[in-house]
């Protein structure tokens, strides 16, 4: 991450990842390689958060960077936001999986593997405090939120993040768009989740 301007932020947010390389507060930390911490400018104005790292990520040790993070990418430029610019992390922060054979299969996180590593998100945003988080998901917002929420109600606007924090959009993941088998659907949707991108863009602008 680059480091933001002045004061001891990246110091703190270095303290921060350093601490949570260790973390053992829910079981999933036996079984990845690695804690994936979020990544980026600790002065963003923008923070995008996901689920929990996925197979190339969890050996990568970065957020975003396999087929999601690509599709994501794909849509941050298209909606004109500089990835370089933004702050990337998780809900959860190791990998969880299914072993079959060789491959390691994405298991979705429950509700207390998203609680525990609450307090990991909760400290990146008191040090990034961005002006707008974005949830891409369904863990995500749920995370953010502290319970369920509706992506198709909810997404596409601004929503007021619970206690004093801040702005909030919700939109799709991602890996959603990747599993649409219809070509013309997932043209639409990767649309849809462009132009949710550019609206939440001008909110920062
Ligand atoms: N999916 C996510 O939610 N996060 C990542 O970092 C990669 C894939």
């Amino acid at each position: 991450a680059r480091a933001s301007v002045g004061g001891n932020i990246p110091v703190a947010w270095e303290a921060l990842r350093d601490e949570a390389a260790g973390c053992t507060r829910c079981p999933l930390y036996r079984d990845a390689t690695q804690t994936v911490f979020g990544e980026g400018p600790v002065d963003a104005a923008l923070m995008f958060v996901g689920e929990q790292p996925g197979d190339q990520e969890d050996l990568a040790g970065k957020p975003f960077v396999g087929p999601a993070g690509q599709m994501f990418n794909r849509a941050l430029a298209e909606a004109g936001i500089d990835r370089a610019s933004v702050y990337v992390t998780n809900a959860v922060k190791h990998f969880k999986f299914e072993q079959r054979g060789k491959r390691r299969i994405h298991s979705k996180p429950g509700a207390g593997e998203i609680e525990a590593c609450r307090w990991w998100i909760d400290q990146e945003r008191m040090l990034v405090k961005p002006r707008v988080t974005v949830a891409l998901g369904a863990t995500a917002a749920r995370s953010l939120f502290g319970k369920t929420m509706a992506i198709g109600r909810e997404r596409g606007r601004a929503l007021a993040l619970p206690g004093d924090g801040g702005e909030a959009w919700i939109t799709v993941h991602p890996s959603y768009l990747l599993r649409l088998p219809d070509e013309a659907e997932k043209e639409e949707e990767f649309a849809r989740f462009v132009e949710d991108l550019r609206r939440v863009g001008e909110r920062v602008a």
